[in-house]
């Protein structure tokens, strides 16, 4: 299955109460293996999670650390994209030249990188004094 099909069918699994705007992410590591997530919404609204994140936690729980390509998915005019706390996060398990393909249900893709995503991005290395 594509990872653009794998997003739309997740996507229809987004729990959206107060937003009503369902998101699907699909995700694949260097092992061909696929992750999905799906906008999981809370009526206290600080407390809910986006699909990105989804996908990222059950990469994690597999006992992946890698992101080869992922592909965000939601029912809009144009690609949405990625929260800032999505982007930091995506970060931390793509390399910077990773494609990230931001899509609509009509058809449209925007293929971005993770450094074009979150440019100057916080890392380790910014944690080093010497
Ligand atoms: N959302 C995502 O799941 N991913 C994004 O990249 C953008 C926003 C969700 C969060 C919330 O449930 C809804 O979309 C509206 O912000």
């Amino acid at each position: 299955m594509s990872l653009r099909q794998a997003a739309m069918t997740v996507r229809e699994h987004a729990y959206v109460p107060y937003s009503r705007y369902k998101v699907g992410a699909a995700l694949r590591t260097p092992d061909g293996e696929v992750f999905l997530g799906c906008n999981v919404e809370n009526v206290a609204y600080p407390e809910g999670t986006c699909a990105e994140a989804g996908a990222i936690a059950a990469m994690v729980a597999s006992g992946r650390t890698e992101i080869a390509e992922a592909y965000v998915i939601a029912d809009a005019a144009h690609p949405v994209p990625p929260c800032g706390g999505c982007r930091q996060k995506l970060a931390e398990f793509a390399k910077s030249g990773t494609r990230i393909t931001l899509a609509t249900l009509d058809g449209a893709e925007q293929v971005v990188t993770v450094a074009e995503l979150l440019p100057g991005a916080f890392s380790a290395a910014h944690m080093d004094r010497t």
